[in-house]
C-alpha cells in the first residue's frame, strides 16, 4: 500500500512571518489536529473584531483562545482542581475549557462575548504550537469558515471559504481528528458538556470522577432510536445541499455519505466515511466529504446512520447540525 504523503509543513521562516502578521493585527490561518483556525491577537479588540468580520458571525458567540503551554493558560483564566486534571490529561489536544476569567485577562472583551469566562484550550498541532510559540501572545481561533458553513480540515478548504480574508494560510496538511474541540464549560459546580467533540465524553468522565452535565439538544449516549428534534437545532455545518440523516438505501438523485461499505447498486455521487467502521477514520473525512460532495450540487446528501458512541457522538452532534432547518 502506498505511503501517505507526508503533511507539508510551513518553514521556520514562513511561521515566523505569519507570528509577525498576527502580532500587527492580521488574520493568519492554521493548521490544528481538529479544523483549521482562523487566528487573531486575542489581547487586541480591532484584531478580534476583524475575526467577526470575516466570518460573519454573531458577535454574541464567542471565541476560543489558544496558548502553547498551560502557565499561559493559567494567566488567562482561574484553574480549580477540576480544570488542572483535564488540562494535564487531554492538553495539548481537542479539549476547550471554559473557565472564569482572571481580573487582570489581557484577552479583549470582545473574544468572550462580554461573559466573565473564556474558553481555552493548547491545540496537539506542531504547526499551531510553532506559531503560538513565535506569537507569544494568546490567539484567538474560531474555525476557518464562513460562519453557518461547513468546517475546514484542509488549508484549500480556507482558500476557497475565506481567501482574500485572510493575511496568510499556513498549510499543516489534512486535519487529524477533522471534528473541532470538545467543549466543557467548568465555571459551575458541575462540569457541563457544550459541544461533543474530538476528546471522548466517557475519558473526561473518567477523568473527571463525574458526570458530565448535558444541556438539551446535544446528542449523547448510545441513546438508538431517540433523535434529537431538528428544531430546537441551530442549523450550522450545512453545506449548500439538503442533508438528510439515517439513511440506508438513498433515492435515485441523492448523493450518499456512507458508514462501511457502499451499497452495492448505487451509481450516484457518493463516498464512505469509513469502509471499516471506524469513528475516528469518519471524522476525519466527515467534513472534506461533505464539501466534496456539496461540489457536485446535488440537492440532497443523503447519510448512512452513524452510530452514537466515541466520536460518533461528535459527528451526529454536526450532521444535525447540518440537517437542521436553515433560517
Ligand atoms: O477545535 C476547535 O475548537 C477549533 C480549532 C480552531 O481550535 N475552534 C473552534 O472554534 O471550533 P469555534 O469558534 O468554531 O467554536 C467555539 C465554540 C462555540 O460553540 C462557542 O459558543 C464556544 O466554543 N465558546 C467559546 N467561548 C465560550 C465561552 N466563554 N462560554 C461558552 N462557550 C464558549
Ligand atoms: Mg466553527
Amino acid at each position: 500500500m502506498a505511503r501517505p504523503a507526508p503533511a507539508p509543513s510551513p518553514s521556520r521562516a514562513r511561521i515566523a512571518a505569519a507570528a509577525r502578521a498576527l502580532r500587527a493585527g492580521r488574520l493568519v490561518a492554521f493548521p490544528t489536529e481538529t479544523v483549521y483556525g482562523l487566528g487573531a491577537d486575542a489581547t487586541s479588540d480591532a484584531a478580534v473584531a476583524a475575526i467577526y468580520a470575516a466570518k460573519g458571525r454573531p458577535r454574541f458567540n464567542p471565541l476560543i483562545v489558544h496558548v502553547d503551554t498551560l502557565a499561559a493558560a493559567e494567566r488567562l483564566v482561574v484553574f480549580d482542581a477540576r480544570a488542572r486534571r483535564l488540562a494535564r490529561r487531554f492538553w495539548p489536544g481537542p479539549l476547550t475549557l471554559v473557565l472564569p476569567r482572571r481580573a487582570r485577562c489581557p484577552v479583549s472583551w470582545l473574544a468572550s462575548a462580554g461573559l466573565d469566562c473564556l474558553a481555552v484550550r493548547i491545540p496537539d498541532h506542531d504547526v499551531a504550537r510553532a506559531l503560538l510559540r513565535a506569537a507569544a501572545r494568546p490567539v484567538v481561533a474560531p474555525s476557518a469558515n464562513r460562519s453557518g458553513r461547513v468546517s475546514p480540515t484542509r488549508a484549500e478548504h480556507v482558500a476557497r471559504d475565506l481567501g482574500r480574508r485572510v493575511d496568510t494560510i499556513l498549510d499543516g496538511g489534512a486535519s487529524r481528528v477533522g471534528v473541532e474541540s470538545t467543549v466543557v464549560d467548568l465555571t459551575g459546580p458541575r462540569a457541563v458538556l457544550l459541544r461533543p467533540g474530538g476528546a471522548d465524553p466517557g475519558a473526561i468522565e473518567a477523568a473527571l470522577g463525574a458526570r458530565l452535565r448535558r444541556p438539551r439538544g446535544i446528542a449523547t449516549g448510545p441513546a438508538r432510536g431517540a433523535p434529537r428534534a431538528p428544531g430546537q437545532l441551530a442549523s450550522h455545518y450545512a453545506p449548500r445541499a439538503a442533508v438528510r440523516l439515517g439513511v440506508r438505501h438513498p433515492r435515485p438523485g441523492e448523493a450518499y455519505l456512507g458508514f462501511g461499505p457502499m451499497p452495492a447498486n448505487f451509481a450516484g455521487p457518493g463516498a464512505t466515511l469509513s469502509a471499516r467502521r471506524d469513528l475516528g477514520e469518519a471524522a476525519a473525512n466527515l467534513f472534506a466529504m461533505l464539501r466534496a460532495l456539496d461540489r457536485r450540487r446535488v440537492t440532497t446528501i443523503a447519510v448512512a446512520p452513524i452510530p452514537r458512541r466515541g466520536l460518533g457522538l461528535a459527528i451526529n452532534d454536526r450532521l444535525a447540525r447540518a440537517a437542521a432547518p436553515r433560517p
